[in-house]
């Protein structure tokens, strides 16, 4: 069937209303466009666990902090939708900033735990932009279950919480991280990565392997990431933000390992930053 494209919060409600009469259960996959094989993990995902795929498509003003970033966020809604469709999703919804938020808007959903560290810590407002439009999109389109991406540790984090605080009915499906070749993980910003950049970028996964190799060999974590940052900034030109191991349950900082563990990091590569998340 032809993929149906819905723009507005009234449209969305309707469509999903008759399919819920009809028996049938929603999965909604919330992306801001610029669709990757990352996307389309989760969009298969969706078709598993339910009878009809909703992704949404919303470059989010409220969650960016920095202006240049949202002007050259990577936007092209004709090949995103031909990616949807090609993976046989039934629905996109696409909303305008205006119907999103119209000139009246003042209100903000801000989840207080996961926050003041990691992504966090550097870009203040972030998380709150993000879970006030993960909240609207939940109550908007009224689906079953939502699909998240791991490679987002955090915001899967402060998005459980969210569902969790707020009692909202919809179960969330987390997902793994999908890598290119190289290791680097997937994101809608690598296009922005110059050449040399992009045969750099992989080097910051490769270094997350060796440190998880040397943590399980026995190294203490902090000794650890302290090289690993040290080699990341001298030799390849990467400025870390964070490289840390937390408990990927409650998120709290490790000194010794325990069972799930997580090895976080971020950094910049010339002006483009980039995040990935391991298993220890
Ligand atoms: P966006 O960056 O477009 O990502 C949409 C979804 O795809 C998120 O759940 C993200 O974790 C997942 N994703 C991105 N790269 C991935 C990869 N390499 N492997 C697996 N999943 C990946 O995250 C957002 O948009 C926004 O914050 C949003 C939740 C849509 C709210 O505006």
């Amino acid at each position: 069937m032809a993929l149906e494209i819905i723009r507005t919060v009234n449209g969305i409600r309707k469509r999903v209303q008759k399919l819920k009469q009809a028996g049938k259960t929603i999965a909604l996959v919330p992306t801001m466009g610029g669709l990757h094989a990352g996307h389309l993990s989760l969009i298969s995902k969706a078709k598993d666990v339910a009878d009809y795929v909703v992704v949404s498509i919303f470059i989010n003003p409220k969650q960016f902090n920095n202006p240049e970033d949202l002007d050259t966020y990577p936007s092209n809604e004709e090949a995103d939708l031909h990616n949807i469709e090609k993976l046989s999703a039934d629905l996109a919804f696409i909303p305008s900033v205006k119907e999103m938020y119209p000139d009246e808007f003042a209100t903000h959903v801000k989840v207080t735990a996961g926050i003041d560290i990691l992504c966090d810590a550097h870009r203040p407002e972030h998380f709150a932009g993000v879970a006030t439009v993960v909240t609207k999109l939940f109550l908007q389109v009224g689906a079953d279950f939502a699909c998240f991406g791991e490679k987002d540790f955090q915001q899967l984090f402060i998005i459980k919480r969210l569902v969790k605080d707020l009692n909202i009915p919809i179960t969330i499906i987390p997902a793994p991280t999908i890598r290119e070749n190289d290791g680097l993980a997937m994101s809608s910003r690598n296009e922005r990565l110059g050449k040399s950049e992009r045969l750099i970028a992989p080097q910051l996964h490769q270094i997350m392997q060796e440190t998880r190799k040397q943590i399980n060999a026995g190294m203490a974590i902090q000794m650890a990431c302290k090289s690993a940052k040290e080699e990341l900034e001298s030799a390849k030109n990467f400025k870390v933000e964070y490289f840390e191991v937390r408990c990927g349950e409650n998120m709290t900082l490790l000194e010794t390992p325990q069972s799930d563990c997580r090895l976080f990091a971020a950094a910049w590569l010339g002006s483009v930053r980039l995040i990935d998340n391991i298993s220890l």
